[in-house]
């Protein structure tokens, strides 16, 4: 039997409905994220995102991850300092999940790959955090070249509780990327 192709292209307004099933299905499977949005369109569109991927297989979308903006996120002064680089120049790697029924098979890689690309086509260095307890896509992340650079200890209101996020920062882009060429 044929296994399908996973495609990776940059998301549309058009996906939103679609990965808002797929999260749904993620969150009740593997509790990611904690708890769910009010509204996972808004979650997925969050003020800060500046471009965002798809991974599709046979037309349907089954994951996403999106790049967003350093400023203001919490773990902001941390990657400055693992850096040394202000935040203009710090992508964000942010809200990457599969479908549970389609994991395993590339397309979180894949995914990744399409917003590290995106970042060092700006001459950014990518940046993310993810919860300390989440050995998986930590595996992934440091297979990617991400170095873990410290833990943010933070207060989740919602919960009541404490949650450990383990800050990454990622490879940085090929010299010549996102400057200006001579001439
Ligand atoms: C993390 C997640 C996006 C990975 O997606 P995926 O499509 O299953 O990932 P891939 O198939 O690309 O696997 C990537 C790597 O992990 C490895 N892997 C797969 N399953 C694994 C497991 N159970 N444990 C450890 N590694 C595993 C694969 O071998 C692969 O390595 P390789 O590229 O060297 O072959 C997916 O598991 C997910 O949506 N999890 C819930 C949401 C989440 O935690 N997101 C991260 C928030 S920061």
């Amino acid at each position: 039997m044929r296994t399908p192709e996973i495609a990776v292209r940059p998301r549309t307004s058009e996906d939103l409905p679609a990965l808002a099933a797929v999260l749904e299905r993620v969150h009740e499977k593997e509790g990611y994220p904690v708890t769910m949005p009010p509204s996972v369109v808004d979650w997925l569109s969050a003020s800060r995102t500046r471009a965002s991927f798809v991974a599709v297989v046979d037309g349907r979308v089954i994951g996403q991850a999106s790049r967003a903006v350093a400023a203001g996120d919490r773990a902001e002064e941390l990657w400055k300092e693992a850096t040394g680089l202000s935040s203009e120049r710090l992508a964000v790697v942010k809200r990457l999940f599969v479908d549970p029924g389609t994991q395993g098979r590339g397309a979180g890689r894949r995914l990744l790959e399409a917003v590290v690309a995106d970042a060092h086509r700006l001459g950014m260095v990518p940046v993310l955090d993810v919860d300390a307890g989440n050995g998986r896509a930590q595996a992934i992340y440091e297979r990617a070249g991400f170095r873990p650079v410290g833990d943010l200890e933070l207060t989740w209101t919602g919960l009541g509780g404490v949650f450990l996020a383990r800050c990454y920062v990622g490879p940085p882009p090929p010299e010549s990327a996102g400057r200006p060429s001579p001439g």
